[in-house]
């Protein structure tokens, strides 16, 4: 059983995401997406919320699996017995931390590998951290997350903001 583990903040999940997810489950028997839990990063989901979006936006792929975790991700993928780490490149820009935290996590443990993929050209410029922003100020972000997403942020904006509600 070849398992891989698909790290992330995920808040929310893109399409650039699920295109790396994609990828990842045709090259792997398993793929866990695994949220990590950061106390210190709050995001505009609760990691609970995160999960659910997750599995509703993987869910018609049968050998991918979503959960969170806490510390070390090292530990994490040695715990659910997988030997490689999926990291997505969008673009240069985010080589110097991915290579980083690659060289680092195999200092950490060494049978652990991190594969990069990349995800489809159209997504190399979304970021939640974008989407977020764009969805708060009433832009239209259909093309960039799955409709369940969609949904979730207007969702979270139409609380603050009535005048979004659409
Ligand atoms: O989606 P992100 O925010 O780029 O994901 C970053 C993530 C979650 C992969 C990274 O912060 C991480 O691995 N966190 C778990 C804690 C850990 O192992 N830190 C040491 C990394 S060398």
């Amino acid at each position: 059983m070849h398992r891989a583990v698909y790290p992330g903040s995920f808040d929310p999940v893109t399409n650039g995401h699920l295109d790396v997810i994609e990828r990842a489950s045709r090259l792997y028997d398993e793929v866990i997406v695994a949220i990590a839990h950061n106390e210190a990063k709050a995001g505009l989901f609760s990691f609970d919320e995160r999960v659910a979006l997750l599995k509703e936006a993987v869910e018609h792929h049968p050998n991918v699996r979503v959960t969170q975790f806490d510390g070390l991700l090292v530990n994490y993928a040695l715990e659910v017995n997988a030997r490689v780490i999926i990291r997505g490149l969008r673009a240069v820009s985010d080589f110097e931390y991915e290579f980083q935290m690659a060289l680092m996590n195999r200092k950490l443990v060494g049978e652990v590998e991190t594969m990069f993929l990349m995800p489809k050209e159209e997504y190399s410029y979304v970021s939640s951290r974008l989407v977020k922003e764009i969805a708060r100020l009433g832009g239209n972000i259909e093309s960039f997350v799955p409709d369940c997403i969609v949904r979730a942020l207007r969702e979270k904006f139409s609380k603050n903001n009535p005048r979004l509600t659409p």
